[in-house]
């Protein structure tokens, strides 16, 4: 399937199948919730399909060493994406999660602070990754989980999101990494 085609049937997917939730988790904010995309065969394998796409060379070959997702939405889309594309999955996970050595990068919310880790063995010196999340919001996730992998030794090559808030500006934050966003609103 040509690269187009298979960029317009998640395309397709995402504006059926991901559901606007107004005022969750809390009054004014409209949830983008892909819950409805997951439960769909069809659905979910049309939007792996597409972010696998950005981890492959023009000869259809893995241009990425390993594909890194954000809890927790992230890991259900980067995992099935590693897969696809033969390379290993790695998680960034919400602090005190990860067992082994890791190195943290706080982020600012809203109302303070979160933090993120990634274990600091996670990848060979000078790896490609892949990082995927399911929203680009205000950039916040992906910043830290870029400076993450650029601290464990890893260069972050791309990132991908099913959808960009735009109104957000989180591309602003990723200056130094390409971002594909497959729908944007
Ligand atoms: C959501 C979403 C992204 C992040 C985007 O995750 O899945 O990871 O917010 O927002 P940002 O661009 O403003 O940083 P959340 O922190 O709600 O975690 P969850 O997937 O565990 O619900």
């Amino acid at each position: 399937m040509a690269d187009q085609e298979i960029r317009d049937r998640a395309v397709d997917a995402l504006t059926r199948l991901v559901r606007d939730v107004p005022d969750f988790p809390e009054p004014g904010v409209l949830f983008k919730d892909i819950a409805p995309l997951l439960a769909d065969g069809p659905g979910f394998a049309a939007v792996v399909a597409a972010l696998a796409d950005l981890g492959r060379d023009d000869a259809g070959r893995p241009a990425v060493d390993k594909v890194v997702g954000m809890e927790a939405r992230g890991f259900i889309l980067a995992a099935p994406v590693a897969v696809a594309l033969g390379v290993g999955f790695v998680p960034v996970r919400k602090a005190g999660k990860l067992p082994h050595d890791t190195h943290q990068v706080a982020y600012a919310l809203e109302y303070g602070e979160a933090v993120l880790e990634l274990h600091q063995d996670a990848f060979a010196p000078g790896e490609r990754v892949l990082v995927i999340d399911d929203v680009l919001a205000t950039g916040g996730t992906a910043r830290a989980t870029c400076e993450l992998v650029r601290r464990c030794g890893a260069e972050p090559v791309a990132f991908a999101v099913l959808l960009e808030l735009g109104f957000l500006s989180g591309r602003e934050q990723l200056t130094d990494v390409p971002v594909t966003a497959l729908t944007t609103t």
